[in-house]
């Protein structure tokens, strides 16, 4: 279990995955996020755990849940748990000043989405070079979509601006994401209004959720070659 790998930036994203699982204290109700990042935080919480803390906790993912549950951690579900203490999550970028992000790289939007929204706090662990000036500036924008329709949906997003790529798995087949969906990923270049851009994705038929996290973000700590540091909204 864990995430093995010598190279110091990958040190230093695991020293600022321990510190973020260091926020957690007993008693809390947490929101556990997907991604590389994420698995490293889950296993710092994993250690902790084991060392005695009590926490609950609300996955993201089929995977980060198979992790959490290795390592014994009890999780629940929103039905006992509608509010969380805290969510902790990875991301794909982070714009500089706003703190929006783009999520969904690995697929888990959606899910983190719900969870983010739930949290009091959102806490997000990056390196540095996931900070950008113009959220799109790297990465497409995830879309989650129905299956049903998704050709007009893609179209519509084209209409958007964006240049539009069904996701598929490692295998060459159709990515399907843990609620059953599809994503399309929207690469619209850099984003000059992310909050604008979320609400038109949103109001198109047949998106369920775009990876544009718009005013969500509580904190991000950043590994950097400098050391780490903390951006708070
Ligand atoms: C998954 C995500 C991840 O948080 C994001 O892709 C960052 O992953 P990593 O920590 O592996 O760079 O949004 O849906």
């Amino acid at each position: 279990m864990g995430v093995q790998n010598s190279d110091p930036m990958i040190e230093l994203k695991r020293m600022a995955a321990e510190e973020a699982a260091a926020m957690v204290q007993d008693g809390m109700a947490v929101g556990l996020g997907s991604g590389s990042t994420s698995a490293m935080m889950i296993d710092a919480l994993g250690r902790r755990w084991a060392e005695g803390l009590r926490f609950v906790a609300i996955p993201t993912s089929e995977h980060s849940a198979e992790q959490a549950r290795a390592h014994g951690i009890t999780l629940v579900t929103f039905a006992t748990h509608p509010q969380l203490d805290m969510a902790i999550d990875g991301a794909d970028e982070v714009e500089r000043g706003s703190l929006n992000l783009v999520k969904g790289l690995g697929g888990a939007l959606f899910r983190e989405k719900i969870v983010a929204s739930a949290a009091k706090r959102f806490i997000i662990v990056v390196d540095e070079s996931k900070l950008v000036d113009h959220l799109g500036s790297r990465v497409a924008v995830p879309v989650e979509v129905t299956s049903f329709g998704w050709e007009s949906t893609a179209r519509q997003l084209g209409e958007l601006g964006a240049r539009v790529s069904q996701r598929m798995d490692r295998n060459g087949g159709l990515f399907v994401t843990d609620g059953g969906n599809m994503i399309l990923d929207c690469a619209f270049g850099p984003i000059a209004d992310p909050p604008q851009l979320a609400a038109d994705i949103r109001a198109i038929v047949g998106v369920i959720e775009s990876g544009l996290f718009i005013r969500r973000t509580s904190e991000v700590i950043v590994a950097g070659r400098s050391g780490l540091t903390r951006l708070v909204a």
